[in-house]
C-alpha cells in the first residue's frame, strides 16, 4: 500500500510541477520532458500492470479505478470512534467469545490456501439472527493481527447498525456510493482516537469501515448496482480481508445481489432461534453466491460430538 501511495504522491508532485513548468515558459518545459517521462514510467509500474495500454482501453479504465480507490483509501476520513465494547467482545483480550472468534479467523486463514478469498458476506435468513455481531467482531478480529488490513462495509442499508457498534458518523456511506452522490474518496473512515483522546486498541487500529448511509426507499435498487462489484473489485488489492454485513436474505433481496459480488459467503444461524426452514430457505437464497459456511451464534453449551453438522467452518460463538 506505502508504494501505491508514493507513486500517487509522486504522480501529484509531478502534475505540479507540470502545471507550474507550463507556465513559466516553454523552453523550460521542454528541458525537463525527458526526466518527467523516465518519471511517469516509475509510477506506472508501481501502480498499474505492465504493458502499457492505450488510455481508452477498458484495461486502463480498471487501473484508474483502482487508483482513485487507492487513493481514496489512503486519504479516508479520520474519526473519533466511541465502540460499544458490550457487541464487540473481539476487543476484549480473552474470554470464550474471543476465543471463537479466533478459531474462526484460523479456519478462514486457513481455508484461503485453497481457494481466492478477501471479500466474505455475511447474511442469514431473518433479523436478529447475529448477522452485525459476527460481521463486527470477525473484522476486528482479524484486524488484530498486527499486520492485517481489514475493510468493514456495513451492507445493510435499509437498518444498518455497525456504526452504532464502533461509535463513528454516518454522514455518508455506501448508499451515497452506490447513487453516485459520494465518490470513494468520501466513504472510507479510519478511526484516530477513541473518544477522550485513547489510543486504538488492537483491532480497531487496523481497520477502515464504510457506514450504511442513507438509501431511504432505494436500498434494494442500490444494491443490484454495478458499483458494488466494481468497488470490491477495485479494493481487493489493497486488503487482506473485506467483511460485508446485510439485511436478511428471507426478507429482502439486497444481501443476495451484495453476497454475489464476494468471493465467499458465511451464513449465521442463531442457536435455539433459527428454525430449520429458516436456515433452509436462507441457503437456496444465497445459491448463486459461493458459501463457505455456517456460523452457530449464541449457543450457551455445545457438546463436542454435536460440534460439526458437516459443513466447513460451523461454528460455536459462545460459550
Ligand atoms: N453471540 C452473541 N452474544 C451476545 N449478544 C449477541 C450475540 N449475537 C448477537 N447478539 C446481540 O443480539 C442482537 C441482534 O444481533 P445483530 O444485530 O447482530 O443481528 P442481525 O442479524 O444483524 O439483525 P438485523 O437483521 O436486524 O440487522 C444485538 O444486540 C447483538 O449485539
Ligand atoms: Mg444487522
Amino acid at each position: 500500500m506505502s508504494k501505491i501511495y508514493e507513486a500517487l504522491l509522486r504522480a501529484e508532485q509531478e502534475k505540479a510541477a507540470q502545471d507550474e513548468r507550463s507556465q513559466t515558459g516553454k523552453q523550460e518545459s521542454a528541458a525537463v520532458a525527458p526526466m518527467r517521462q523516465s518519471q511517469e514510467h516509475s509510477v506506472a509500474v508501481d501502480v498499474v500492470d505492465p504493458p502499457p495500454v492505450a488510455l481508452d482501453s477498458p484495461e486502463n479504465e480498471a487501473s484508474d479505478v483502482r487508483l482513485n480507490f487507492s487513493r481514496a483509501l489512503h486519504t479516508a476520513n479520520l474519526q473519533t470512534w466511541k465502540p460499544d465494547l458490550d457487541r464487540l467482545p473481539a476487543m476484549q483480550s480473552r474470554g470464550g467469545k474471543i476465543e471463537q472468534f479466533r478459531s474462526l479467523r484460523s479456519k478462514l486463514t486457513g481455508l484461503r490456501h485453497a481457494q481466492p478469498l478477501t471479500s466474505i458476506y455475511v447474511g442469514s435468513g431473518h433479523a436478529g439472527e447475529g448477522k452485525s455481531f459476527v460481521a463486527s467482531n470477525l473484522a476486528v478480529t482479524l484486524a488484530r493481527h498486527k499486520t492485517a488490513r481489514v475493510l468493514l462495509i456495513d451492507g445493510d442499508m435499509r437498518r444498518g447498525t455497525l456504526h452504532k457498534v464502533l461509535g463513528c458518523p454516518n454522514e455518508v456511506g455506501l448508499a451515497e456510493y452506490l447513487n453516485g452522490k459520494a465518490d470513494a474518496g468520501s466513504i472510507f473512515q479510519r478511526g484516530q482516537v477513541l473518544e477522550g483522546g485513547e489510543p486504538l486498541p488492537p483491532g480497531l487500529s487496523n481497520l477502515t469501515f464504510c457506514s450504511c448511509g442513507h438509501a431511504g426507499d432505494r436500498a434494494a435498487e442500490l444494491s443490484g448496482s454495478p458499483r458494488f462489484p466494481e468497488l470490491i473489485r477495485a479494493i481487493s488489492d489493497d486488503f487482506d480481508w473485506i467483511i460485508v454485513d446485510s439485511s436478511p436474505v428471507n426478507i429482502v433481496s439486497d444481501g443476495v445481489n451484495l453476497a454475489r459480488a464476494c468471493d465467499s459467503a458465511l451464513l449465521v444461524v442463531r442457536g435455539g432461534e433459527t428454525k430449520f426452514e429458516t436456515a433452509q430457505r436462507a441457503l437456496r437464497e444465497l445459491k448463486s453466491a459461493k458459501l463457505l459456511g455456517v456460523v452457530l451464534n449464541a449457543v450457551s453449551e455445545f457438546a463436542p460430538n454435536e460440534g460439526h453438522y458437516g459443513y466447513q467452518g460451523y461454528e460455536s460463538l459462545d460459550e
